[in-house]
């Protein structure tokens, strides 16, 4: 297993971010994510892609019974079980591909900012379709469709240094891309939104809520967090399982 977050340079840049040093309140969407949550009381809760697993204490602190937080960096879950004093939560390292629980295991499925990384939406769908219960609830945030689509996640420049406007180019063609993230190449992967929206109702999933969070307004003094406000850079969607058994 190797991926971008166990390579020295990105992990301490990645280290030193708002989100990193400042946990949820620190980092941009949560003021979005937050009231979108479901109640965690006695409830069994997967989180994939959990890094440092802010969720997951989250949940805990919520009265979550049980957490599962996957993720396949060393690094990343070297930082989560050192924050972590709870043992309701257990951090498996393992790929999102690659997990395997029993069918009706968990009431709430989270995952933050991971999916993008993984190739497949539809197949990651399918799996947590069995792994919630009835009515369980699969809420996730990911880079969005425009943010995505072109490949650079980078604005267009005008001559004097200013930003003209940003790239959105190739939409229909999902798969691969290379940006550069944290002065590093990181591949993700692009989907259109008719497949994590489509890919959510045809796979057994009513849709809740779909957001796009905008920059909340005490982190506007924040360098080039205006400029947040020109095109969208996250969704966030929740979900019911709506598995008949
Ligand atoms: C942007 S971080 C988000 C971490 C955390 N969910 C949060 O919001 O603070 C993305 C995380 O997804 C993990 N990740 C990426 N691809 C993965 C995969 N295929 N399997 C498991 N974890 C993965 C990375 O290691 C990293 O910890």
């Amino acid at each position: 297993m190797n991926n971008i977050y166990d390579n020295e340079n990105f992990f301490e840049k990645y280290s030193q971010m708002n989100r990193s040093v400042n946990g949820l309140s620190g980092a941009g969407e949560w003021s979005t994510l937050k009231p979108m949550l479901p109640g965690f009381t006695d409830k069994v809760v997967l989180d994939l892609g959990c890094g440092y697993g802010w969720h997951d204490r989250y949940a805990v602190d919520h009265g979550a019974r049980q957490v599962i937080g996957v993720d396949m960096s060393e690094k990343m879950l070297k930082v989560a079980k050192d924050k972590t004093d709870s043992d309701k939560i257990k951090y498996l390292h393992d790929d999102i591909t690659q997990i395997d629980f029993d069918d009706d295991k968990f009431d709430v499925v989270i995952s933050s900012l991971a999916l993008h990384y993984v190739k497949s939406f539809e197949d990651i769908v399918e799996k947590i379709h069995g792994y919630l219960k009835p009515d369980g609830i699969f809420i996730f945030s990911v880079e969005h469709p425009i943010f995505t689509a072109q490949g650079s996640e980078e604005w267009n420049y005008d001559g004097n240094g200013q930003i003209q406007d940003f790239p959105v180019d190739n939409y229909f063609y999902e798969g691969k891309r290379e940006t550069d993230f944290l002065d590093e190449k990181v591949v993700k992967y692009h989907k259109t939104l008719t497949t994590y929206l489509d890919g959510l109702l045809t796979n057994g999933f009513q849709i809740n809520r779909v957001v796009e969070p905008m920059p909340p307004k005490n982190m506007m003094n924040i360098p080039g967090m205006k400029d947040e406000m020109r095109r969208p850079m996250m969704l966030i969607v929740s979900a019911t399982n709506k598995k008949i058994i």
